[in-house]
């Protein structure tokens, strides 16, 4: 049953936690998540309340900014929901989504096991594409001291999440990720929004090479 309470509650927690934060992973980006994973969950008949809970959640702790620690996650979002004294069966569910979301690798499986989790898998993808993507890999890039690109280093089609972890440039990242998920959404609505959010990305990596060769004149 939705409870309004919670999800209030929880919107506040995230923002106090992710406000501010400068690597793409901030409030602002947890706040488009969910707007999308309703949106989406909506169309596909999804529930709205666990969607909207895991789209709160899913960031509020990521292994990227904690050692590598891929429990951190699910952990912190357990602790933050038994506080609130939410029923076992939807923290089971919520922490398993947030378990489960990251993409792992252009040939690692990423599946989801449910209808809510495959929304709000979505609906992060698809902020990580269009101009929006765009700007967040740039971000992420600075953030990590990471290059913006690099021609020396060639990009890897990456076949383990050891592998995929390891350091890489912003352009690197468009060829080991982003090009590659308007063909891993779950659902049909969430594809139609990666369709357009792909084309974005294609034209912007064409011009950002032809004007790195001098020839865009
Ligand atoms: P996921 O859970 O799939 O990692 P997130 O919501 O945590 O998704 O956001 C991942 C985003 O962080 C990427 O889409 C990209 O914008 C940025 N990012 C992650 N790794 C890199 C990288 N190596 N280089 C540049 N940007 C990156
Ligand atoms: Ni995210």
């Amino acid at each position: 049953m939705y409870d309004q309470e919670i999800i209030q509650k929880t919107e506040g927690y995230a923002k106090s936690v992710l406000q501010g934060e400068s690597s793409g992973h901030d409030w602002w980006h947890i706040c488009r998540v969910r707007n999308l994973a309703v949106h989406i969950g909506r169309e596909e008949k999804a529930d709205l309340y666990v969607v909207e809970l895991t789209a709160l959640l899913h960031d509020i702790a990521d292994y990227k900014f904690h050692n590598g620690d891929e429990s951190i996650g699910p952990k912190t979002a357990r602790a933050w929901l038994e506080k609130q004294k939410a029923g076992e069966e939807l923290i089971l569910h919520v922490c398993e989504i947030i378990k489960d979301i990251s993409f792992k690798g252009a040939k690692v499986e990423t599946p989801m096991r449910t209808l809510e989790g495959k929304v709000v898998q979505d609906a992060d993808r698809l902020d990580a594409i269009g101009a929006i993507g765009i700007s967040r890999v740039f971000a992420y890039a600075g953030a990590k001291g990471n290059e913006i690109h690099n021609p020396d280093i060639p990009f890897k089609i990456n076949s383990s999440f050891e592998q995929y972890k390891q350091k890489s440039t912003a352009i690197n990242h468009f060829h080991e990720k982003l090009l590659l998920l308007k063909d891993r959404m779950n659902t049909e609505t969430a594809k139609k929004i990666a369709e357009k959010r792909h084309k974005i990305i294609e034209e912007y990596l064409k011009h950002f090479l032809l004007e790195w060769d001098g020839i865009d004149y």
